[in-house]
């Protein structure tokens, strides 16, 4: 068995999510059926797939809420696989993890929402706190002295995205975490929080690794995009060579989410800092 203090080999410091061989069963069901995957630095990655082919359970190893039965995670380098439980929060710090409905907790207003991981996690001021949060409110284009004081249920869906983001940024993570960003989200909505992941992104150097059912959004902002079907990767590579690939499910997949690809913007290769083309 390899040690979790021995440096790993073969991991770029580049690759900030690498999993090899990764397996999953719960009681008699093999869930996920040996993983490979590579998220770089600076890199949106969705998983798309169908219900219950096994997203949520593989987000939930990577950022260590769930252990995998066999296989190696090796999150900047170090495999979490092996790591004693106590050594897990510090690795569960280097997520930010935004979820569906953004689950605020609605009985406290957005500045307590959004200090929280602060003031879990760290011994910073009760004023330092408070820059902060007005910060980073102010950098998901809210405006500070009126949406602090706001309880949740106040605000509109993307109101409650960007909060959800502002807190999933307090600790400044190096890797973001979707699990479906967009769902019950109108179109327009959708598109502003995929341009926001695309802005986190290119703010912050950011790994966001997001699931996603929605085709559009993963044309938008995916880097590379990975096909779970049954437990298995079918397919990964960008958007487009999913699309045009020699996977048959693949192409499938996404001719029958009825989207219509062509019209819909791409994010630039990753690494080149050039403005996103903007078409629809
Ligand atoms: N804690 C658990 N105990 C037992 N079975 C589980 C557990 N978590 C997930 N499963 C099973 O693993 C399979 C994959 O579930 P998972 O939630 O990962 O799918 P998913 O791809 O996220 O689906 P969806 O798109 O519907 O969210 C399902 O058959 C589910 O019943
Ligand atoms: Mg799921």
């Amino acid at each position: 068995m390899s040690n979790a203090h021995e440096p790993s080999a073969n991991v770029s410091p580049d690759d900030v999510v690498v999993l090899r061989s990764v397996k999953k069963d719960f009681d008699e069901q093999q869930v996920l059926k040996g993983i490979d995957l590579v998220a770089r630095r600076n890199e949106t990655v969705v998983l798309i797939g169908g219900s219950g082919a096994g997203k949520t359970t593989l987000l939930r190893l990577i950022v260590a809420l769930d252990r995998p039965t066999s296989g190696q995670i090796l999150i900047e380098g170090e495999d979490i696989a092996v790591l004693p439980d106590r050594e897990l929060n510090r690795i569960r710090k280097k997520f930010g993890m935004v979820y569906q409905y953004a689950a605020l907790l609605d009985s406290i207003n957005v500045l307590d929402n959004v200090a929280f991981p602060l003031v879990e996690h760290t011994k910073l001021s009760k004023s330092e706190i408070n820059d902060r949060v007005m910060e980073k409110l102010e950098i998901l284009g809210l405006d500070p002295k009126v949406v602090a004081r706001k309880f949740p249920a106040e605000l509109s869906g993307g109101m409650r995205k960007r909060v959800g983001l502002a807190r999933a940024l307090m600790l400044e993570p190096p890797i973001l975490v979707y699990d479906e960003p967009t769902s019950g989200l109108d179109p327009l909505t959708s598109r502003m929080v995929d341009d926001l992941i695309e802005q986190m992104r290119e703010k912050f150097n950011v790994t966001s690794l997001v699931i996603s059912h929605d085709i559009a959004s993963c044309f938008r902002i995916a880097h590379q995009a990975i096909l779970l079907i049954d437990g298995r990767v079918e397919a990964s590579g960008t958007p487009d060579e999913l699309l045009e690939g020699p996977s048959t499910i693949a192409r499938e997949f996404i001719r029958n989410s009825g989207v219509d690809v062509r019209a819909l913007s791409r994010v630039k290769p990753r690494g080149l800092n050039q403005k996103r083309r903007t078409t629809a």
